[in-house]
């Protein structure tokens, strides 16, 4: 069974921590689906101030939701619209201090006030294939910084690692 300890130490310590036990949920299962759905509990517990982490899954048109933790939410992101459609069509992470400054913002959640949306993308062989995005949302403004970025997108980057 797994048993995620508590996170201990500075913030990159914390996030090295949280990325080794990702590694260790993902160990040598390649299913995209369960893998999405423990990394969004394996975050969703483990970090403190969230409300929702998922993912959204491009289905070659929009993005549509896949495993999280959290109230429901939106099932269908136009690429051209709120913080997860500008990730994906832009290819870069999203990092929003007041989402309610974001223009085009969907508020799934009333309560998320800051979001980092991380793109998946893998090489394909006609260039870079969108797989999805990597949301994670907090009830409190400013909640994401530069560190908090780069855990989050190291856990994303073992997540398209796992994938075959
Ligand atoms: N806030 C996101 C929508 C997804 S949810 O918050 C779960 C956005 O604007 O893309």
């Amino acid at each position: 069974m797994f048993a995620a300890n508590t996170l201990t130490g500075s913030k990159p310590e914390q996030y090295a921590q949280l990325l080794a036990q990702a590694r260790a949920l993902l160990h040598g299962e390649p299913d995209r689906i369960a893998n999405a759905a423990n990394l969004s509990a394996l975050v969703y517990h483990a970090l403190p101030e969230l409300n929702w982490v998922g993912f959204y899954f491009f289905d070659g048109r929009e993005l549509v939701v896949g495993p999280f933790q959290g109230l429901p939410a939106c099932v269908r992101i136009p690429l051209d619209k709120g913080v997860c459609g500008a990730a994906a069509s832009t290819r870069r992470t999203q990092r929003i201090d007041d989402v309610q400054a974001f223009p085009g913002h969907i508020a799934c959640d009333a309560a998320s006030q800051s979001e980092v949306v991380v793109p998946l993308v893998r090489d394909g062989a006609d260039g870079p294939d969108l797989i999805g995005v990597f949301d994670i949302d907090s009830p409190r403004t400013h909640r994401f910084d530069d560190e908090d970025q780069r855990g989050l997108e190291a856990i994303a980057q073992a997540y398209m690692e796992s994938m075959t």
